[in-house]
């Protein structure tokens, strides 16, 4: 298994809660490095591109509310097979289903506010790091 990029994001209310490093102590104890990050308080334009392929399921309204009702954290996580353990670390996207440890059993406070983000394929990883960060922002990690 080749190294592989993944795209997270920590959520407004787990930024809200200081869970900022709590959440990136779970990344790194699993092996995944952070290979970029930036802070950003997203626009509701940002936030509808970002979800595109949700804009016509009835949540997508509250979504957007919810993701632009804060600061987030975004990065981009590099590792092996990182895409499909990043989801593993996250646990189910409705907390109800989250397996006990994974970051959304832990610290989620609804099916909306579930705390993270992350890519759920490898093509879908390489278009959420586009949409946030060039290139030049992406370090990669020599050691
Ligand atoms: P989705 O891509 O299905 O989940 P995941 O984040 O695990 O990839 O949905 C995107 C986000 O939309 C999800 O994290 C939380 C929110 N959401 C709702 O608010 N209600 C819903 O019924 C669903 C399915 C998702
Ligand atoms: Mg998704």
């Amino acid at each position: 298994m080749t190294i592989e990029r993944t795209f997270s994001i920590v959520k407004p209310n787990a930024v809200a809660k200081n869970l900022i490093g709590a959440i990136y102590s779970r990344f790194e104890a699993a092996g995944l490095k952070i290979v970029a990050a930036k802070m950003l308080h997203l626009t509701r334009e940002q936030a509808e591109g970002f979800y595109a392929e949700h804009a016509e399921r009835p949540f997508f309204g509250g979504l957007v509310d919810f993701m632009t009702s804060g600061p987030i954290i975004l990065q981009v996580l590099e590792g092996k097979d990182a895409v499909r353990r990043h989801r593993e670390i996250m646990g189910a996207t409705n907390p109800e289903n989250a397996l006990a440890g994974t970051l959304r059993a832990d610290y989620a406070d609804s099916l909306t506010e579930n705390a993270v983000h992350g890519s759920d394929s490898a093509e879908s990883a390489a278009r959420e790091i586009a949409y946030f960060f060039s290139e030049g922002e992406i370090c990669p990690r020599t050691r």
